[in-house]
């Protein structure tokens, strides 16, 4: 038996293992600890990602296992590809030193810094009298950012000095973001459209993904707080065939042979934030694995067999591999619960109702309670749609997402809006 264990409990991971789950070579697939949608084509068990004794202990007993992904950023950070590979495991992302381009936002600077890849000036501190000395003398809006993983909520856009003496206060002596803001970034506001463009590598070749776009703050027209992001669609309007050729060119290519060259060979999931600018694409953040929820757009484009694009992978021949998409655009909406993201509801029952044809849910955060389906989370459940553009994508996804109901549901109603 050939069967693959992804390691989080997401809907990216809902997606990622909807994509292996169409190759012929995959007979069977686990999710630790995975949610009530994975648990409808994959076998779970509550050992939660960064229970690394667990995931140890779950595949011991499970000798079909015969490759492990690693989907979010913790386990990568920690280390997880490293230990499974240790112990002979073939496992799926980033060691621990490549992940690195992701954990530390002071590590990605000074790389991008040392290679010439276009990004946002900046300076790193650690001492917070010298960050708000500097932060006085800068222009406004002005970025703030803690070094570490912050659930993505580790960024603070600041539109004037009272602002930023906030947010570092908060980071460096109030430890809003515990260690993770031991050192900040201050770096220059960027003016322009954002994209994600995510890539497979294997350290030797670099494939970039078709591009997506992300909707990050909770409400429409991009009002309310960050949030893990409210929805996606792809391609992005922006990100012509140009501003691809550049970003190959300037920043994907350089990317991977810095990291070579760093002797922090990059193998996984590589994921390019962009800004498009007046000057040029730059790099927003790198991230070491799939976005979520860019992946619930991106992966049902995909045509190439998922399963052998991480096996080419892991085995270092990904220039074997010819990876193709089809032209259909792609819109996902999330329905998240009420109060996300801050403090939300947990438990409440979910009804589901009948969907159109070629609609697929990605569940992010559901559980089974009493043999029901709840909630257990601020993102529940993604509706992904896909039609001839984005806005045909974007109408069946939004004839959808009422059908997805419980007490308090919301979700932005301008997804695939943005130009
Ligand atoms: P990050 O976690 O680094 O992706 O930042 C979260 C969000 O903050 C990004 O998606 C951007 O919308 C915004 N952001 C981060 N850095 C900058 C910057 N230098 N200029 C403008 N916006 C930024
Ligand atoms: N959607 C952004 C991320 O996955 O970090």
């Amino acid at each position: 038996m050939n069967s693959v264990l992804v390691i989080g409990g997401g809907g990216r991971e809902h997606a990622i293992l909807v994509a292996l789950s169409k190759s012929p070579k995959v007979d069977k697939l686990y999710c630790l600890p995975g949610n009530a949608g994975i648990a409808e084509i994959a076998e779970c068990a509550p050992v939660s990602a960064t229970d690394f004794d667990g995931i140890i202990s779950f595949i011991e007993a499970h000798d079909d296992i015969k490759m492990t992904v690693v989907a979010p950023d913790d386990p990568l950070a920690l280390g997880l590809v490293d230990l499974l590979e240790s112990k002979g495991y073939r496992a799926f992302g980033p060691r621990k030193n490549a992940a690195i381009i992701e954990a530390s936002k002071a590590f990605s600077k000074s790389l991008m810094k040392k290679y010439g890849i276009p990004t946002a000036a900046y300076e790193e501190f650690v001492d917070v009298d010298k960050a708000k000395e500097y932060a006085k003398k800068c222009a406004y809006p002005l970025v703030v950012k803690a070094d570490g993983l912050a659930l993505g909520k580790g960024v603070i856009i600041c539109q004037n000095e009272a602002e930023a003496m906030t947010a570092l206060e908060e980071m460096m002596v109030g430890k809003k973001f515990k260690d993770a803001g031991n050192k900040v970034i201050i770096e220059e506001f960027m003016v322009g459209k954002e994209v994600s463009v995510l890539s497979f590598t294997d350290g030797k070749t670099i494939v970039p993904m078709v591009s997506s776009q992300d909707h990050k703050r909770a409400h429409d027209n991009d009002e309310g707080l960050n949030t893990g992001g409210m929805g996606t669609f792809s391609p992005s309007k922006a990100y012509t065939e140009e501003h691809a050729k550049e970003t190959m060119e300037k920043i994907i290519l350089p990317t991977m042979r810095a990291m070579n060259a760093e002797g922090r060979t990059f193998k996984g999931v590589l994921y390019f934030g962009l800004m498009i600018t007046e000057n040029g694409v730059k790099v927003v953040e790198y991230n070491a694995r799939f976005g979520d929820p860019e992946t619930q757009v991106v992966l049902p484009r995909l045509k190439t067999d998922l399963y052998e694009i991480f096996d080419a992978i892991i085995d270092e021949r990904l220039s074997d591999v010819k990876i193709e998409w089809d032209d259909e655009a792609a819109v996902c909406v999330i329905v998240a619960s009420g109060g996300y993201p801050e403090s939300y509801k947990k438990g409440v029952p979910i009804t589901i109702g009948k969907l159109d044809d070629g609609i697929v849910l990605y569940h992010a955060g559901t559980a089974f309670k009493d043999g029901k389906l709840v909630t257990s989370g601020g993102r529940v459940i993604g509706v992904t749609a896909k039609g001839k553009d984005i806005d045909d994508a974007r109408r069946k996804a939004y004839a959808n997402v009422d059908k997805i109901s419980f007490e308090g549901a919301f979700y932005r109603r301008d997804i695939g809006i943005k130009k």
